[in-house]
Formats: structure tokens, C-alpha cells, sequence
């Protein structure tokens, strides 16, 4: 059998995800990977997760092994509402719907929004995994310049003239940048979605792991205050997730977007998958709902991070080569290196393999080519120890491909 000719033609326009593949790459043990966006597994409250899963099947037996409603658990909504409410904004739970971790709600938003043929606007580089999942229905994505301060918003507005079905973007310690964007873009940014009546999708898997810096209002706060509303009604569908504060293996994300988009989301969501894991939001709550512990978590996580986000730059600016530049995260995950034109980061991932040190190659991040000369390093997974040896490894590897160059 031709398998190739059963598949439709969204099905042949699927591609394996190019990171997941390179993680394979990267799992022997002896490898020091910098490649993959996990967080630290050492980190895990592994005791909190087996004590909720025992209570609540103590407390609560088979209604957590049942089938539950697809918006996701009324309880585990509310707590989310509250985590994202401010002073001047507030969420309600009826604009939340729970998502099998927020990549499942970026594909939902693909199946929601886009027809064939219509034109996306997203950062330059931008999330791979967004682009694996919204590919498919052959779509022309427009590529938006960032810098320091994130998406350059004055280089979005004369692309709104031509027409633009939605705009993606990570505003806060972007994948792969870590770069976030100003408060003044985010104001900038607000009135031209307003005037241009144009839906926004704030992937915001990384907003709270901040070690430095001020932290900034989200985009669907921004936006909303811009319309003089207090409320999530606007034009900004928010992507939230627990992977990064708690545990990604639980695949507990949401999105919390206006009433309409979310009953639409609820059609797709049924179609898809009736509902996320009962027994995993479930535990989620039992976990989260704890307040005093989250929080103290997720300021543990931020002390770790930042120790290595500190310890990778200061090793990269003792190790690496003069002519590499990098970016300088305030919080998140990664930081992106850019090396001259003349190198090719797939091919110096090749030579970091043979010295078991691992990155990923950036240029499958950028629509359009570009970005052969750029890397990927993730600063969370490795323990120090680990994060020395491989910034070292990393800095000789790179010298030596200089060196062949001139
Ligand atoms: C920008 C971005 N969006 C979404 C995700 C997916 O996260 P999850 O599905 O675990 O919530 C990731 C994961 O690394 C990410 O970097």
C-alpha cells in the first residue's frame, strides 16, 4: 500500500518537528544538552504530586477518573481567573477553557482561525512548535523584525495595510530569543490591533519565571486597558500554561480569550480530545490551589534559573569567541547566539556533538530563510556543574570555526 497517496494534503504538509527530533539526538547521557526547553527535573515537587494524586483519589475516588466537561474543571478555571486578575483587570473563569498544555490551544487556535491561504504576522525568529502545528494549512506567515525590546511594532504597521488574519507572538522571554517586549510596544501595540480590528494570540508560556527586570503587564491586560475595559473581551487570546511552574509531563495549559472565541474553542476541543485529563487538572488544583506553596515554588525556580542564566552568561563571556553575540534574557529559558554570516550553526552542531555539547540550530525558527548564523541555548536544564563544562566545550568548538574561517 501507498500510504503516501491515502494521506490528505494537510496530512502531507505535516513535518516532524525538527526540535524533537534534534532532542533525540541530544538524550544520550554523556551529552551536555543545552538544546531542549525543559525545565529542571530536579526541581519537580515530585512528593507534591504523588500526595495530591493520593488525596484526591482518597477524597474525591472515580469522580477524578471520569469523563468531565471539555472546558475544563470549574475549580481549576476559577484559580486561573485569580492568578491572572490584576487591581484594574479581571479575568473570569467563563473565559478560560483548560487545553492538554498550551501547545494543544495554539493548534486549536490554528483550527479556529485560519483558511488556507490566509496571511499570519509573527516575530522573526519565532516558535517552532506554532509553526509545526499551523503549517499544515498552508498559510503565508509575514515576518515581523525583533530586537532587544521584542517585535519591532513600528515595522508591523505598514503590514496592516495589506490584509492579516492574526498575529502570533511571545511577548515575554520569547522562544527562541528571550528577548520581551516594552511596555511601550505593548501600548503601541494595543491601538493598532484596535484599529485594525485584528485577533492577537499572546503565547505566554514564560511570564512568570522573571529574575531581573521590571515585570510588565501582559498584552490582554494592555490591550484591554487600552479599550478603557477591565475585562478579557478584546481582541488578545491569552496562552497560558503549568509546564514551566509545575510540571510539563501533567499537559495542563489554557486559554483565556472573549466569550465567542471561547464557545468556538469548546467545539474544536470536543472534536479533538471531549476534554483534558480529569485526574491531571485535578492534581493541578489540589498542587495549585495552595497558594502559599506555588509561590514559593515558582520563587525557587526563579532563584535556580537565575543562578544558571547568570553563571551561562557570565561562562559565554569568558569562553566564546569576540565575534559571537548574544542575547541577555531577563527571565525564561533560552538566549540566542548569533554568529558571523560566513558560520553555519547546523554544521558547528555536527562539531559540538563529537565534543557531546549540544544547541539547537535557530535557522527552523525563521519564516523565510535567514538565521543559519544563530543558535539556541537553553540555561534551565543543565545543573551548574554541567552548564560549565559545556560553555566551555561550546567556547573551544566555536573558536576552532572561526579559526577554520579566517
Ligand atoms: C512559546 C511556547 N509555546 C507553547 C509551548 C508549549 O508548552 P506546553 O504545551 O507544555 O504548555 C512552548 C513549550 O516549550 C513554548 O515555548
Amino acid at each position: 500500500m501507498n500510504w503516501d497517496q491515502m494521506f490528505s494534503d494537510t496530512a502531507l504538509l505535516m513535518k516532524r518537528s525538527a526540535i524533537r527530533e534534534i532532542l533525540k539526538l541530544t538524550a544520550q547521557p554523556d551529552v551536555i544538552s543545552f538544546s531542549g526547553g525543559l525545565p529542571a527535573p530536579e526541581l519537580f515537587p515530585v512528593e507534591r504530586v504523588r500526595h495530591a494524586t493520593d488525596v484526591i483519589l482518597a477524597e474525591r475516588g472515580s469522580e477524578v477518573l471520569q469523563y468531565s466537561t471539555s472546558e475544563g474543571m470549574p475549580e481549576l478555571r476559577g484559580l486561573i481567573a485569580r492568578r491572572l486578575s490584576t487591581p484594574n483587570f479581571t479575568v473570569h473563569p467563563d473565559n478560560i477553557l483548560i487545553t492538554s498544555g498550551s501547545q494543544q490551544g495554539v493548534d486549536m487556535l490554528g483550527r479556529i482561525f485560519i483558511n488556507h491561504g490566509d496571511h499570519v504576522v509573527v516575530e522573526n525568529p519565532t516558535y517552532l512548535g506554532m509553526m509545526t502545528s499551523w503549517r499544515p494549512h498552508n498559510i503565508q506567515f509575514t515576518a515581523v523584525p525583533t530586537d532587544a525590546d521584542g517585535m519591532i511594532v513600528d515595522e508591523l504597521k505598514p503590514l496592516l495595510a495589506q490584509r492579516h488574519k492574526i498575529v502570533y507572538s511571545i511577548p515575554t522571554f520569547q522562544n527562541p530569543q528571550g528577548v520581551t517586549l516594552s511596555y511601550e510596544r505593548r501600548l503601541k501595540l494595543a491601538q493598532l490591533l484596535i484599529e485594525h480590528q485584528l485577533p492577537f494570540v499572546e503565547d505566554d508560556p514564560y511570564g512568570e519565571l522573571r529574575y531581573s527586570g521590571e515585570k510588565i503587564p501582559t498584552v490582554l491586560e494592555v490591550e484591554a486597558a487600552a479599550r478603557g475595559s477591565n475585562t478579557v473581551d478584546g481582541h488578545v487570546i491569552y496562552a497560558g500554561t503549568f509546564s514551566k511552574i509545575l510540571t510539563p509531563g501533567l499537559r495542563i495549559g489554557y486559554l483565556v480569550a472573549a466569550a465567542p472565541v471561547i464557545e468556538k474553542l469548546v467545539q474544536v476541543k470536543q472534536s479533538t480530545d471531549l476534554h483534558t485529563s480529569t485526574l491531571n487538572q485535578f492534581i493541578t488544583y489540589e498542587i495549585a490551589q495552595d497558594e502559599a506553596f506555588l509561590a514559593s515554588h515558582i520563587t525557587m525556580l526563579r532563584q535556580v534559573y537565575r543562578e544558571r542564566r547568570d553563571l551561562m552568561l557570565r561562562l559565554m563571556d569568558e569562553h566564546f569567541p569576540s565575534e559571537a553575540t548574544w542575547t541577555r534574557p531577563e527571565g525564561g529559558l533560552f538566549l540566542m547566539v548569533t554568529l558571523p554570516e560566513s558560520l553555519d550553526a547546523t554544521e558547528i552542531l555536527k562539531q559540538a556533538l563529537e565534543h557531546k555539547v549540544a544547541f539547537v540550530p535557530c535557522e527552523g525558527f525563521f519564516t523565510g530563510g535567514g538565521g543559519h548564523n544563530t543558535f539556541r541555548v537553553n540555561f534551565s536544564n543543565a545543573r551548574p556543574e554541567m552548564i560549565e563544562e559545556g560553555v566551555k566545550r561550546l567556547g573551544m568548538v566555536l573558536k576552532d570555526a572561526m579559526t577554520v574561517r579566517s
